[in-house]
């Protein structure tokens, strides 16, 4: 009798290295100061939450599976056909959706250099193979990654902005990428920092999507919604890309809270104004004082700056230093950035924190 071997996953699985979140606690007792998971620092609507409350009262009932409440909220927030968005338990579900429905063995997809790491686990997830394209100035760079289309090339993934760098492919970037791709190549637009971007030239997806065959734009209520516990997010679609999703996808994928929470948030835009104001008045102040005491930001389009450290002081002395203050950023060796923290702004209370706490670190034996 031959030894058991137990259960095997199909081939590559096991090669794909776990998300590791951001660290959400320290040892030992009192408050930490959590700017590791590019959370909004507002919380969320009161309204969303008085929603989501109401729903205690129905939690034997099955949720409506198409989120048809959800869809058409949206749809009349951003003028799209409901019947194009796919609800999904957070973005990462719908990046996977995506994935499991257009890539498998031999087939190829494409994203950047530092792009967020989501889009190499759900390849390798699918048999297919990740390909990587070099970035200019940490941003996805549009020929790179159009040189590196091949036959197998079926999906190219781009976070706009991109997570950990902030930065941005401005539309017309995005529109050229697209144009220089073949007809059955999805690309996909991740833009889950959207409602954070303040700038001229920039598109979250929607343009792309209704006017193309193949672009898909996935966005989320974990970020300035303040969700991110009840994993809400959304896709933009192509009709028979959502025919397609709708397929595949868990019959009740969303739950009946996350759909009440989702709307309410919606319908509180003074809520989000709020929180986007907060977010660019200390996007900018935070990465000015960062840079007074020594250190390199990259500008950041989105919710968090990623902060680079100087030959002589490493991140990993500055993350312990952090730790030792009670105060949490994000390690971003994985992603390639093994001299740099990420850090999600915060309160007015605890970005002084940090930059006190690092002003006190840069100083040190300098
Ligand atoms: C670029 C990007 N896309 C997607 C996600 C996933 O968000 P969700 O909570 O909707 O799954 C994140 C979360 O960190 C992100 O940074």
């Amino acid at each position: 009798m031959t030894a058991k071997r137990g259960p095997t996953p199909r081939p590559g699985i096991l090669d794909i290295a776990p998300y590791v979140p951001g660290t959400s606690a320290l040892p030992g007792a009192g408050k930490v100061i959590k700017l590791s998971s590019n959370e909004t620092p507002l919380g969320p609507s009161p309204r969303a939450v008085e929603a989501y409350l109401e729903q205690a009262a129905h939690l034997s009932r099955y949720p409506d599976g198409s989120a048809k409440g959800l869809r058409e909220a949206l749809a009349a927030r951003y003028g799209l056909d409901a019947a194009r968005i796919v609800a999904g338990a957070g973005s990462d579900e719908l990046l996977n959706l995506l994935a499991a429905a257009y890539l498998g063995p031999g087939d190829e997809a494409i994203y950047s250099e530092h792009g967020f790491l989501v889009y190499k686990i759900a390849i390798l997830a699918h048999g297919a193979t990740p390909v990587v394209a070099p970035e200019t100035d940490l941003t996805a760079d549009v020929d790179a990654i159009l040189a590196r289309v091949t036959d197998a090339t079926r999906m190219v993934f781009i976070a706009n902005p991109n997570n950990p760098t902030g930065t941005y492919l401005p539309f017309d970037e995005v529109k050229r990428l697209h144009a220089g791709l073949p007809d059955d190549v999805i690309l996909v637009l991740d833009a889950a920092y959207a409602e954070y971007v303040r700038a001229n030239d920039y598109e979250a997806g929607i343009e792309l999507v209704a006017t193309t065959q193949n672009t898909v734009m996935t966005r989320t209520f974990s970020k300035i919604y303040g969700l991110a516990a009840l994993r809400l997010g959304w896709a933009y679609c192509p009709a028979p890309v959502a025919d397609t999703l709708n397929r595949i996808r868990g019959p009740f994928n969303v739950t009946g809270p996350s759909i009440a929470a989702g709307v309410a948030a919606l319908a509180d835009d003074k809520h989000m104004q709020e929180a986007v104001e907060h977010n660019t008045a200390w996007r900018d102040s935070m990465a000015a004082s960062l840079e007074r005491i020594g250190l390199t930001v990259t500008p950041s389009a989105a919710s968090f700056l990623l902060v680079h450290f100087p030959d002589g002081k490493s991140a990993r002395d500055a993350d312990k230093f952090l730790h030792e203050r009670r105060i949490i950023l994000r390690r971003v060796e994985e992603y390639g950035f093994p001299d740099a923290l990420r850090m999600t702004i915060g309160t007015e209370k605890e970005n002084q924190a940090v930059l006190e706490a690092l002003t006190e670190f840069m100083g040190e034996a300098r």
